[in-house]
């Protein structure tokens, strides 16, 4: 007999994909994605990660989602169980605190610019009702990193629409939210192409993203790629583990995986093709892009062309949204967890996790202004905590996934959840998780520590 969660279930195979897919697209897709493509070399980017997701995202995505529903709790304790009823070492159970501290890790910084978008986002609404206008953008974007009040005030206000959410459980909170908020940026999303494709330059955005390079094709390269596809898909740290946790039993893993990696990809696309025409529109160079290209470029074009505040609103309000759903997905590990160790409340456990967070997240806010000229492994505090979280734990916590669901995990177990899978496709991901997706891994692990 199959149990379910303690936590609560998804009430159908969409709700878990809406969710898989809010905790996928998010700042990678419409922020991250569209630069790094630019910065290296347009079309062979896109190639190359698309090959990443196929050989390497999508085996994972699976392994994350049936060990979460065997396990049925959060990452720690789902990884205790599996060890358990499997006789294999407990010591496999740091990959649940590894997918744990990391999420914890990246909330902390992904808070904190979750709250530039809603600082922007309320920026220009108050345009709308004769607030005064943006007319210096980089002045803009550099007055807000100066000033440690205001980061502190948007990030505590991201981390409480956050915790909102999450207190309320799986089916009352996540599940409701997602059902409103997945639609709501699918909607923004095809808004902002159609006003691309209406001032003319898809085709040159087109050109510029589908186009292959391979000139500037370079080991680092494949570096971004990968790393770009641990990020986006929210992989290596046990989220995607926590979400198929709540999964129904009958539901078919490998189609969800496929459904909820298609459509990260093809927000990422969209993304790019509803940004560049307007960059391309008003002559601003993508290349080099950065956190500058979204707060500060585009702000750039936004005051001269039509619809400008309008369509202003509509994109901060997306890179909100998508900023909101991937948080949620951040908090539920901690949270589902605590429950678990203590006689405490769902709603208790999300209010201690999120203060928590919240706490750490005032290193980043303060890592701007106050503390700008302190540096950990040659870096700022914000991008130490990227490295250690996104660079390295994702990886690494990807990498045990892998070996986990590939070689200590049972494999009835791993077969009898894949069940829909024909025996070829089983012997497939069998291969793809055993071979292709360890060796680029650790190769690319291998660069990043010693390259
Ligand atoms: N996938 C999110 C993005 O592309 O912005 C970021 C993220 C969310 C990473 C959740 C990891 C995670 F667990």
């Amino acid at each position: 007999m199959d149990k379910n969660s303690i936590h609560g279930m998804w009430s159908s195979r969409l709700a878990f994909i809406l969710a898989a897919s809010g905790s996928a697209v998010g700042l990678g897709n419409i922020w991250r994605f569209p630069y790094l493509a630019s910065d290296n070399g347009g079309g062979a980017f896109v190639l190359i990660y698309l090959a990443c997701i196929v050989l390497v995202g999508l085996p994972i995505m699976a392994a994350e989602i049936l060990m979460g529903r065997q396990g049925r709790m959060s990452p720690v304790n789902t990884l205790r169980k599996l060890t358990r009823e499997g006789g294999h070492s407990g010591g496999w159970t740091v990959i649940g605190w590894i997918g744990m501290v990391a999420a914890v890790l990246i909330l902390s910084f992904y808070s904190v610019v979750g709250g530039w978008t809603m600082h922007y986002t309320w920026l220009y609404i108050a345009q709308i009702f004769g607030g005064p206008p943006i007319s210096d953008p980089v002045a803009t974007f550099t007055n807000l990193l100066a000033s440690p009040g205001t980061l502190i005030f948007w990030h505590t206000a991201f981390m409480a629409v956050t915790v909102a959410v999450v207190a309320m459980g799986v089916e009352k909170g996540l599940e409701r939210a997602v059902k409103f908020l997945m639609p709501l940026l699918f909607l923004i999303l095809l808004g902002l192409l159609g006003y691309g494709i209406s001032t003319g330059n898809v085709g040159q955005a087109a050109e510029f993203l589908f186009t292959p390079d391979f000139s500037e094709v370079t080991g680092d390269t494949l570096l971004a790629a990968l790393g770009q596809a641990f990020f986006s898909l929210s992989l290596g740290m046990c989220g995607i583990m926590t979400y198929g946790a709540y999964l129904p039993r009958d539901i078919s893993i490998p189609r969800v995986a496929v459904a909820v990696s298609a459509t990260d990809t093809a927000v990422a696309l969209l993304a790019g093709l509803a940004i560049f025409p307007v960059l391309f529109t008003f002559g601003i160079a993508p290349a080099g892009g950065g956190p500058g290209l979204i707060f500060t470029s585009l702000p750039l074009a936004f005051s001269d062309m039509a619809f400008g505040i309008p369509y202003a609103v509509a994109f901060f309000g997306l890179l909100f949204v998508a900023a909101w759903t991937s948080s949620i997905s951040l908090l539920e590990p901690p949270s589902a967890f605590l429950v678990e160790m203590g006689n405490l409340s769902r709603r208790t456990s999300a209010i201690i996790a999120a203060v928590f967070i919240w706490a750490i997240g005032l290193v980043t806010a303060l890592g701007f202004n106050v503390w700008q000229n302190v540096r950990v492994f040659g870096r700022d505090l914000q991008g130490a905590i990227e490295f250690v979280a996104s660079d390295l734990m994702l990886p690494i916590g990807g990498l045990l996934i892998a070996i986990f669901a590939g070689y200590v995990l049972n494999r009835e177990v791993a077969r009898s959840q894949l069940s829909h899978l024909s025996k070829a496709g089983f012997a497939i991901w069998r291969f793809l998780i055993c071979i292709v997706a360890p060796v680029l891994v650790l190769v690319v692990l291998g660069f990043k520590l010693f390259g």
